[in-house]
């Protein structure tokens, strides 16, 4: 199949490098990055704009365009895409409000009978004060647009929950939700907008430090499978099917049923509280660094799988075949990351980290300068260990990140260690 993959992080190295595992594929990125462009074609493209991407997958002839991350979709580029005929792995723009407004999943799920935290819409300082008076810290608020990551924030300081309140609510409403305590878990489903393929649960880190200290960050480690929900639930397999019947699927079907069908990956953010699983987010696409432990786990299908989503034949489509394996990957991140990471500094070691068995270095910010790879963001690599456990695999992560040298790197040294 002939595919161009659209983004620049380690999300979509990790799919490229799956495609490729998988054989038998032509694959072009656009834009990618230093790590990317080693391993297939890149093109440099400004991928919101839905023109210039109609464009190059037409004149391309591509077979499938996977588009990474949210912001061309939410910039109408799966719209283009689908006018021109082009299959696209990625929901129409109308659909991926369901991440790029909170209120708007909000609805989606009040109407679909999702279990979620229970939440209130302020517009002014008024209604803030009021809803964070009538709730018990640590209080919840969220931006209701798509922020980078920075629109949530999580505390038992009322002033700092005020002071969140007071810098975003310029930007538009906030919800103002119940703090729901339990463990996360992230759970893709593929979808054509009726049929839904789920993939294996995954645990991101979302603090800077060790023991979930620090800042809020993109994601600092992930890993998969969860032994911990096999205990939980009986097995992994009766969770997964219990988010399906009772996250997924009602949310497919209230999706169609507003005119709004979703096809692409719904990515269920997920607590696992006392009374139950509950939603704390919907996103549109891929999950970062996610992706990057679920996707080494499948051995075959998935790009027959991502088409079959775009055709919206996903109901005959063969089913993936997964391995029985673990994966864990570690992020480097730069000095200064979230709030003001230093780039520019030289990578070295990532050719000795790769070589560690069953070990895949996957690039998230990066570029080649005169003296080789540097860093070009706040997060920077993927080391990502796969194993036949997660011991192995976290083990493998480990060793591979210590062999990487990037002056001032941040990493969390306890990755999977609980699981
Ligand atoms: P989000 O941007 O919605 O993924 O939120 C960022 C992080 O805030 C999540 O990964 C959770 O750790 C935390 N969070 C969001 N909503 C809640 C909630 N209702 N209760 C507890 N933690 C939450
Ligand atoms: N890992 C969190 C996200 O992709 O939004």
């Amino acid at each position: 199949m002939r595919i161009l993959v659209l983004g620049s992080g380690a999300r979509e190295h990790a799919i490229i490098a799956a495609l490729l595992a998988e054989g038998g594929h032509d694959i072009t990125a656009a834009p990618g990055n230093a790590g990317i462009k080693r391993d297939v074609e890149t093109v440099r493209l400004d991928i919101k704009s839905p023109q210039l991407v109609t464009e190059l997958a037409t004149e391309g002839g591509f077979d499938l365009v996977v588009i990474g991350p949210e912001a061309p979709l939410v910039a109408g580029v799966a719209d283009a895409l689908q006018k021109a005929g082009v299959p696209v792995f990625g929901p129409t723009q109308a659909a991926a409000r369901i991440e790029g407004s909170k209120s708007f999943a909000k609805e989606v799920m009040a109407r679909a009978g999702v279990p979620t935290g229970i939440d209130t819409t302020a517009t002014t300082m008024d209604e803030v004060r009021a809803a964070l008076d009538a709730s018990k810290p640590p209080f919840v608020l969220k931006a209701d647009g798509l922020a980078a990551g920075k629109g949530v924030i999580v505390t038992a300081d009322r002033e700092a929950a005020e002071a969140h309140a007071e810098a975003f609510l310029p930007d538009g409403p906030l919800l103002i939700e119940e703090y729901l305590a339990g463990p996360e878990v992230s759970l893709f489903v593929l979808t054509d907008g009726e049929s839904v393929v789920p993939l294996a649960p995954a645990q991101d880190y979302k603090r800077l430090g060790d023991g979930d200290a620090g800042p809020n960050t993109g994601g600092m480690g992930a890993y998969s499978p969860l032994p911990w929900l096999a205990e939980r639930f009986g097995s992994e397999q009766a969770f997964v099917d219990e988010v399906v019947e009772s996250v997924a699927k009602p949310t497919i079907r209230a999706m169609a049923e507003a005119g709004t069908p979703f096809a692409g990956l719904l990515y269920c953010g997920l607590i696992v509280t006392k009374s139950g699983v509950k939603v704390i987010e919907f996103n549109a696409r891929f999950g970062d660094p996610e992706t990057q432990v679920v996707l080494p786990r499948i051995e075959s299908g998935l790009a027959d799988a991502l088409l079959a989503a775009a055709n919206g034949t996903l109901g005959t489509a063969a089913p993936l075949v997964w391995r029985d394996s673990a994966a864990v990957t570690v992020v480097l991140a730069s000095e200064g990351y979230p709030a003001e990471p230093v780039t520019g500094r030289l990578i070295a070691g990532v050719d000795a980290a790769a070589a560690v068995d069953g070990v895949q270095v996957l690039h998230a910010a990066t570029g080649e300068g005169e003296q080789g790879l540097t860093a070009t963001g706040g997060r920077v690599l993927n080391v990502v260990g796969t194993g036949a456990t997660l011991a192995q695999a976290r083990e493998r992560a480990y060793e591979a990140l210590g062999k990487i040298e990037l002056l001032g790197g941040q990493a969390r040294t306890d990755i999977a260690a609980g699981a």
